[in-house]
């Protein structure tokens, strides 16, 4: 039996006062669950918003709300000034080069159904492929099974080493003339993999093969720049970056998004209608059928504004600090593997402990106070890429402390301790 771990504190590591500034701008922080102080880790399934969005919103629906582009009268024009407004914020955060390019949608996977359908419908047929990583969300692989099953496109998956660092290799080797598409995170949710995004853009438009990048886990995190990346398509979403639920942003080139035919049909994507022909609105109204998400809109861009309002290079280098620290002070505890270590990662630690199931994990964690998502983390391929069927992943965002991690920690050898757990 291995040596008792003792339950000491890290003193070398402190959190700063600038970080404890910012907690203190999300009341939820502040709250108890299960009478103990709350350690958030579940900021890659969602992220906590600061009172400043929803400040935001409730003054949007007190003051502004009515419907966008639709009305003479003051309130619509106010409504459709802060909802466009937004799209101008969401433009100059990730550097698109126009507003046309920015399309709001539910989220993400809203999103990549809309490229798999405008794009994929009269793009690909049989004896095309598609290739998808091992390590996609379901939200980036579903899609395109669902192509597949319309079209014939065959599907092939991009294969991961044993750290979770996608294999360049076989990629490049996989780049033959009939691949159409290349669908890959920017960040893995199930690993925390930051992926080569520029690299594998370039070695896309070299081919003219079309880049699809899912970027829900990486654009509350990292600086993007799409112009800078140079992808074809970008999809993130609202409450993954301290905005609210239910919007999320598609990006695509312009002479793409021209090309394609609408997704969803109904009022605000066209131009006119009758029963004999109808024409489809401009850009990014073509694709935005119906009266859409305002608020939420108006909410990620003050999202945005919040963000804009620190300093994000000392935010990304607090969190690989979190990751850092999280990765030494995890390594103590007995009968604990770690899920995805590649050397470029994002503040995301997954693992397995011998012998216990991540839903017993996550639940004697919650009793301490520590929220972790548990499970297959919509990424079941990974699992099975590993021979597992879940993990327990705990996701930082700038706002976590390392006391929280320590907590994490604290509570993990409880599990051991309750399930007799050693090396
Ligand atoms: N995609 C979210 C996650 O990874 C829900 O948890």
């Amino acid at each position: 039996m291995s040596a008792p771990v003792t339950k000491q504190r890290a003193t070398h590591y402190e959190t700063p006062g600038r970080i404890l500034d910012i907690r203190r701008e999300f009341p939820i922080l502040s709250r108890k669950v299960q009478e103990k102080p709350l350690a958030y880790l579940d900021n890659a399934a969602s992220t906590q918003m600061p009172s400043k969005v929803m400040e935001t919103i409730t003054a949007y629906h007190e003051f502004h709300h009515s419907n966008v582009h639709r009305g003479v009268h003051q309130l619509s024009q106010e409504a459709s000034d802060l909802y466009e407004g937004a799209r101008e914020k969401v433009r100059r955060f990730i550097h698109a080069r126009d507003t046309r390019q920015v399309i709001y949608t539910s989220g993400t996977t809203a999103a990549l159904n809309l490229i798999a359908h405008s794009w994929g419908n009269s793009r690909v047929g049989k004896g095309d492929t598609i290739l998808v990583s091992n390590m996609e969300h379901h939200a980036n692989i579903v899609p395109w099974y669902m192509l597949a099953k319309r079209t014939g496109v065959q599907i092939k998956v991009i294969p991961i080493l044993d750290d979770g660092t996608l294999d360049m290799d076989a990629f490049e080797a996989m780049l033959d003339p009939s691949v159409k598409a290349v669908c890959v995170n920017h960040v893995s949710n199930a690993l925390g993999t930051v992926n080569p995004v520029r690299t594998i853009a370039g070695m896309c438009r070299e081919r003219g093969i079309v880049s699809v990048i899912d970027g829900a886990q990486a654009v509350g995190h990292l600086k993007v720049d799409v112009q800078e990346l140079d992808v074809d398509f970008y999809a993130f979403s609202g409450h993954k970056m301290h905005g609210p639920t239910g919007i999320g942003i598609l990006y695509g080139k312009l002479p793409l998004l021209n090309e394609m035919e609408p997704f969803l049909g109904g009022g605000d994507m066209i131009l006119s209608v009758s029963f004999d022909n109808i024409t489809w609105n401009d850009l990014p109204f073509k694709f935005e059928a119906g009266t859409p998400p305002i608020a939420q809109a108006v909410g990620l861009g003050a999202a945005i504004d919040y963000l804009n309002g620190h300093d994000r290079t000392f935010l990304y280098d607090y969190e690989q600090q979190l990751l850092s620290y999280a990765n030494e002070r995890l390594a103590e505890v007995p009968g604990l593997t770690f899920i995805g270590t590649a050397p470029q990662k994002a503040a995301i630690v997954s693992f397995v402990m011998k012998d216990v199931h991540p839903h017993d994990i996550g639940t004697i964690l919650d009793g301490e106070g520590v929220a972790v998502r548990t499970g297959q983390h919509c990424a079941e391929p990974v699992m099975d890429r590993y021979g597992i069927s879940s993990t327990t992943r705990a996701s930082m965002a700038f706002y976590n402390t390392f006391e929280e991690i320590d907590q994490l920690r604290d509570a993990l050898l409880k599990v051991t301790e309750l399930f007799d757990v050693t090396d």
